[in-house]
C-alpha cells in the first residue's frame, strides 16, 4: 500500500489524515462545525460547504509539515453526503493529486465506515481484512449490515425509513438533550432501568434481515408525550423517567440492530463481525456485540471509539485497500454525489440474499 492523504467532508466534519504504506495512522485531524451550525440548529449546507473551504488548507498543510514521509496517494469521500460539501473535498483533493501527479481514488463514506473497525489510533499498522466479515454500519444517515468478502463489499440488509443514529437525534430533540442526541442518550441510560418503558421491535417478514425504526421511535415519543415528561431545560438534572426512557430506548435500538446477527452468521459463518459508524461508540452496543461473541465462539472487532464517527483515516484506508485492488480514478473526471447511487466497484447494493450465499 502507499502513504495517502485522506480528505473527508461528506458532511459538518472537515477531516484529514495520513496512513502509512502498513496503514498504520501517521495523522488525524478533525476539524468540527459544531459551533458554526448551532445557532441554527441542525447542518446548514451551504455553511457545511464554506466551512470545508476555510479548514481543508490549514488542514492539509498541518498533515503535510508531519507526515513520515512524502504522499504518494490521495483518497478522498465521493459520497454520499451533502453534495457542496463533498465538491469541496473532492475539488481539492484532485487539484492536489493531478498537481502532484499522484493516484487519486474516490471513496463511498460507508466503505470508509466499513473497514474502520480494523484501525488503530495506537501506532499499530490496520488490521488485514479477513475473509467473510460481517459488518454492521451504523451511524446518522445508515444502518446496514454488509458482508466484506475478499475485497467485495455486498449489502445484506438496510434500514426502510430513519437511521439508527438518526433516531436517537429525534428522540434526544424531544427530550431537550441537544444535538448529536446518541451520545447523551447513551450517558443518561447508564442511570436508567432498560426494562422501565415497553417499546415495539419491528421484524420485517418479507426482508428479516432489513430494519424499520420508525414505529419505534414514534412509540418513545408517544411515551413522552402521554407521560407529560417536560423536556430537560439547560443544565437541569434528568429526571428518573428521562433516564428510564433512555435506557429501554437506546436498549431497543441495540437488540434491533443486533437481531438478524445470529441467522447472518449461520448462514455465512463470518471468521470476524465488527460494528462500526456513529452508533458504534455506543457503550451497550458494544458490550452487547462482544457478547454476542464470546456467546458464539466468533470474533468480534469494533473501531476505536475515535473512529466511530467521522473521519478521514477509515477513507485513507478505504482508499488504499482499493487502490491495492487496482483501482484508480481519473481526477480529470472524478466528481461528487449526494446519494448513495454511485458505486464503486466492489461495493453492492440491493442484492438478493440467495445470490450473496451462492457467491460466498
Ligand atoms: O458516523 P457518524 O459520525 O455520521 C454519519 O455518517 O451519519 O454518525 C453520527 C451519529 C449521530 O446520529 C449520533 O447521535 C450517533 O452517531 N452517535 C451515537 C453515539 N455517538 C454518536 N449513538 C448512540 N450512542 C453513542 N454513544
Ligand atoms: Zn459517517
Amino acid at each position: 500500500m502507499l502513504r495517502t492523504l485522506g480528505i473527508e467532508t461528506s458532511c459538518d466534519e472537515s477531516a484529514v489524515a495520513v496512513l502509512d504504506g502498513d496503514g498504520r495512522v501517521e495523522l488525524n485531524l478533525l476539524s468540527s462545525q459544531i459551533e458554526a451550525h448551532a445557532p441554527y440548529g441542525g447542518v446548514v449546507p451551504e455553511l457545511a460547504s464554506r466551512e470545508h473551504l476555510k479548514a481543508l488548507p490549514y488542514l492539509v498543510e498541518r498533515a503535510l509539515a508531519s507526515a513520515g514521509g512524502p504522499i504518494e496517494m490521495v483518497a478522498a469521500t465521493a459520497g454520499p453526503g451533502l453534495i457542496g460539501a463533498l465538491l469541496v473535498g473532492v475539488r481539492f483533493a484532485t487539484a492536489f493529486a493531478w498537481g502532484r501527479g499522484l493516484p487519486l481514488v474516490a471513496v463511498d463514506h460507508l466503505e470508509g465506515h466499513l473497514v474502520s473497525a480494523l484501525l488503530s489510533l495506537e501506532g499499530e499498522p490496520a488490521r488485514p481484512e479477513p475473509e467473510r466479515v460481517l459488518a454492521l454500519v451504523a451511524s446518522g444517515g445508515h444502518s446496514s449490515w454488509y458482508l466484506m468478502d475478499g475485497g467485495s463489499r455486498v449489502r445484506l440488509g438496510r434500514t426502510r425509513d430513519d437511521a439508527a443514529g438518526e433516531s436517537f437525534d429525534k428522540v434526544a430533540q424531544v427530550l431537550g438533550l441537544g444535538y448529536p442526541g446518541g451520545p447523551v442518550i447513551d450517558a443518561l441510560a447508564r442511570r436508567g432501568d432498560a426494562s422501565a418503558v415497553r417499546l415495539p421491535q419491528t421484524r420485517l417478514k418479507d426482508a428479516p434481515f432489513d430494519f424499520s425504526f420508525s414505529g419505534l421511535k414514534s412509540a418513545a415519543i408517544r411515551w413522552i408525550r402521554e407521560h407529560d415528561i417536560a423536556a430537560v431545560d439547560g443544565d437541569d438534572e434528568p429526571s428518573a423517567a428521562v433516564c428510564d426512557l433512555a435506557a429501554s430506548f437506546e436498549n431497543a435500538i441495540v437488540e434491533q440492530l443486533l437481531a438478524p446477527l445470529s441467522e447472518l452468521a449461520a448462514i455465512y459463518r463470518p471468521h470476524l463481525v465488527t460494528a462500526s459508524g456513529g452508533v458504534a461508540a455506543n457503550s451497550r452496543l458494544r458490550r452487547r456485540l462482544m457478547e454476542w461473541g464470546s456467546g458464539h465462539d466468533v470474533e468480534t472487532l469494533l473501531p476505536p471509539p475515535a473512529l466511530t464517527t467521522d473521519n478521514a483515516v477509515m477513507i485513507a484506508h478505504a482508499g488504499q485497500l482499493a487502490h491495492a485492488g487496482g483501482r484508480e480514478d481519473d481526477p480529470r473526471r472524478l466528481d461528487a454525489r449526494a446519494r448513495e447511487v454511485w458505486q464503486p466497484p466492489g461495493m453492492r447494493r440491493a442484492c438478493r440474499i440467495d445470490e450473496a450465499v451462492r457467491e460466498s
